[in-house]
């Protein structure tokens, strides 16, 4: 799958247009983006990154790396997705970055998604669904979870997210009503967030294949 993920990834490199700041996403998809990004880096102003991990890559590339407060509204948010179903909802968070990916996706006018073929699904779930949670909230929102979704929790034990906090994947969901979904998990008190982007889903989608496929 590492192919279709670079095909994709670069595919969006079409979407970066000159003097623009770009939202950077985090995972092994966006990997590819940020090392094709790094072709074009004079063309741009610069980027925001969602992770220590991307701006990380970003700093070895040599890519600016902007604060958002500072560089305002995004005109271009890239990053990948663990699942995206027909209407281009996702689920987020496999690499914990959940939090602030959501932050940058609320803040961009285009939210690019680049996934390999293996993430398309017709109903979310299949993916444990990631939530950020407070770490002393983490049996509250537990307990919680098990009483509002039926979904299973699970603490994914040993990570840390870039902001202090923990992860609890939630499994056996099947998710028909991804936005009340959503509201729902988001209202447990000690949820940071939701790896569910139903409030705002991908505006483009970019499935990697030869050609890749625009969606
Ligand atoms: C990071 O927290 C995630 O939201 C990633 O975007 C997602 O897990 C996709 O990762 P890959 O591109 O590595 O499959």
């Amino acid at each position: 799958m590492s192919e279709a993920k670079r095909q994709a990834a670069e595919k969006a490199i079409e979407y970066v247009e000159d003097g623009m700041v770009v939202g950077v996403g985090t995972g092994s998809t966006v990997a590819y983006f940020i090392d094709a990004l790094a072709g074009i880096k004079h063309r741009i102003a610069g980027a925001v990154s969602s992770s220590m991990q991307s701006s990380e890559q970003l700093r070895r590339h040599g890519i600016e790396l902007l604060d958002l407060n500072a560089a305002g509204p995004l005109p271009l948010y890239v990053d990948g997705a663990d699942e995206c179903d027909p209407h281009k909802r996702l689920i987020k968070g496999g690499g914990a970055a959940l939090t602030r990916e959501k932050i940058i996706a609320g803040a961009s006018e285009i939210f690019v998604c680049v996934i390999d073929p293996a993430k398309q699904v017709d109903v979310l779930g299949r993916f444990p669904l990631p939530l950020e949670v407070i770490p002393m909230a983490r049996s509250l929102v537990a307990r919680e979870i098990v009483s509002r979704t039926g979904g299973q929790p699970v603490w994914r034990e040993g990570t840390v997210t870039d902001n202090g906090n923990w992860i609890l994947d939630v499994h056996g969901l099947s998710i028909i009503d991804p936005m009340d979904m959503e509201s729902t998990l988001n209202q447990i008190p000690g949820v940071v967030s939701v790896g569910l982007f139903a409030r705002r889903p991908a505006d483009v989608v970019i499935v990697g294949g030869a050609p890749a496929t625009v969606l």
